[in-house]
């Protein structure tokens, strides 16, 4: 009998219906990693290779898979990770992510470079809203961002250190997106875009004007497209930066402060005795240097070199809430996903985000009833059977 495929269930059904309604070269942009894209799979495969250890005969009738992170109760040890562009993929779409993410739950990061302002972005719903930031060479820009994220109510500042000069996207190269391409292609990528795609046209290219990156809008001189913003942030963001400048980041904000890009055990230590409050152990998505090693790979080494000494939150490859758990029995403390939540809100739009956050948070659950846990606390690595990595 074949699947009538009516209704998402996983992540990967929710990628194919992003693929569907997205221009192909916004897809690909969310979908794609750097150079041959070889992190971007090894994130996804190393969770694949470990193998759960199901346990049975414990009554596991109640069960909470709640936790608390800076000092908010979540629904799951889950949060949306920051994604460029995201107001591209979706009408709105930060606002609408902060709005389901809050009432579901769990913390939404919103990226430096998105459509909808950091106040727009606020607005739109409650919870917890944590800012992602870069670096800006222009120090004045930089401390009023971080000035409007605090206005804004933002609980958690997550500088990206990741990025001090961008990896090559072969995709966006063949799209025109970066790199090569004149006026001439972008226009006819933009005109047979809107062709092949009227539902988005109308809806996002449209109905989901301005596309000005809000937040560094007030910056950016004559910019009036998103390849003048991406050519700005290309520009601006500070290749110069070292363990010092966090100094002056902790003289501008004094709430909890997350280094986004650790995946270096030495560098996670480093991080910790600059007065981190937390590392997100990371390598973009796979979008930055190819050929690293996964994130979850280096999660149990990272968490051996700081195990307490602060908080540990991961993201790349999580694609289920196996992954969930999985990232916390290696030490996170919670588990991030980009891409997922962008994929389920470009194709399915605000319901969509919804159901799979749910699809999520069950997921979760289950494995931890079938691997014997009733409480975020008892996981630990003996959810795992074997370590295939050391
Ligand atoms: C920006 O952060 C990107 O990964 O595209």
């Amino acid at each position: 009998m074949p699947t009538l495929n009516l209704a998402p269930a996983s992540v990967a059904d929710y990628r194919r219906l992003a693929e569907a309604r997205l221009p192909r070269f916004l897809f690909d942009y969310l979908d794609g990693g750097a150079y041959a894209e070889v992190t971007l799979a090894r994130n996804v495969r190393d969770f694949e290779g470990l193998e759960l250890h199901q346990r049975i005969l414990r009554d596991v009738s109640a069960r909470s898979t709640k936790t608390t992170l800076f000092g908010s109760e979540l629904t799951l040890p889950l949060a949306l990770s920051p994604v460029g562009l995201s107001g591209m993929m979706a009408r709105r779409g930060e606002a609408v992510a902060r709005r389901v993410a809050g009432a579901f739950g769990i913390p939404y990061c919103l990226s430096t470079l998105s459509v909808c302002s950091v106040e727009e972005t606020a607005a739109a719903g409650s919870g917890p809203l944590w800012f992602q930031l870069y670096m800006i060479r222009d120090r004045g820009a930089c401390a009023d961002l971080i000035r409007r994220a605090k206005e804004a109510g933002v609980s958690v500042l997550a500088l990206t250190v990741d990025l001090p000069v961008v990896g090559t996207r072969y995709r966006d190269v063949r799209n025109t997106m970066s790199g090569g391409g004149g006026g001439w292609a972008k226009l006819r990528r933009g005109l047979i875009s809107y062709a092949l795609h009227p539902a988005w046209a109308l809806d996002v290219g449209l109905g989901g004007k301005p596309h000005i990156l809000g937040n560094i809008a007030p910056y950016v001189a004559n910019a009036s497209t998103p390849a003048d913003f991406s050519a700005w942030a290309n520009a601006s963001i500070d290749p110069s930066i070292t363990w010092a400048d966090l100094e002056w980041i902790r003289s501008q904000w004094s709430g909890p402060l997350l280094i986004k890009g650790i995946l270096s055990p030495e560098d996670a230590a480093e991080a910790v005795r600059s007065g981190a409050d937390g590392l997100i152990v990371s390598n973009h998505g796979g979008r930055q240097l190819d050929g690293v090693a996964s994130s979850i790979s280096m999660l149990p080494r990272i968490a051996d070199k700081v195990a307490g000494q602060t908080k540990l939150l991961l993201d790349g490859g999580v694609r289920s809430g196996q992954d969930i758990l999985k990232a916390m029995a290696l030490g996170a403390d919670a588990a991030m996903i980009g891409r997922p939540w962008v994929y389920a809100l470009a194709g399915a739009g605000e319901a969509g985000l919804l159901n799979q956050l749910k699809a999520l948070h069950g997921e979760f659950s289950v494995s931890m009833a079938l691997t014997g846990k009733v409480a975020v606390e008892e996981i630990s690595r003996d959810v795992l059977f074997g370590l295939p990595i050391a």
